[in-house]
């Protein structure tokens, strides 16, 4: 398939974006300061802190999973069973693990949670990290991907 491109110059901090590649929803979140700040608090939470069992390209930085920190990519297909997980950025929902959540993804279909790097907490049905696509950009405001 051909690579896709988005141009994501107008999204706010805290936003998605879904494009579709290869028949999948690709999901873009900018995140801000404060998401990416709380991303270094919750290893104990999760089941593959630094993505070593998870798909993801070489290239993407360890902890922000990302190119550019802010922007996160990735596909937005549960790696349960491949339902279409939630954007849920609030901070502390009780049902989705109080304190230690810091916003996310929740899956509706057997409640899988990820954090907003894509990574899977603790207690989910799911074992691996959502995938981060190939990707890339062009100037400041085109994402590229496949
Ligand atoms: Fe997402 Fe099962 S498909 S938790």
């Amino acid at each position: 398939g051909a690579p896709v491109k988005a141009d994501i110059g107008k999204l706010e901090a805290g936003q998605m974006v879904v494009v579709e590649w290869r028949g999948k929803p690709v999901y873009v979140v900018r995140r801000t300061e404060e998401q990416l700040a709380g991303l270094k608090k919750l290893d104990q939470y999760l089941k593959d802190p630094d993505s070593t069992g998870s798909l993801q390209p070489t290239y993407v930085d360890t902890l922000s999973r990302a190119i550019r920190p802010e922007f996160l990519v990735l596909v937005g297909l549960c790696t349960h069973l491949g339902c279409a997980p939630k954007h849920r950025p609030e901070v502390g929902v009780p049902d989705l693990g109080g304190s230690a959540w810091l916003g996310g993804f929740f899956c509706p279909c057997h409640g899988s949670r990820f954090d907003l790097a894509g990574r899977v907490y603790q207690g989910s049905p799911a074992s691996t990290n959502l995938e981060v696509p190939p990707y890339s950009f062009e100037g400041d405001s085109v994402l590229v991907v496949g």
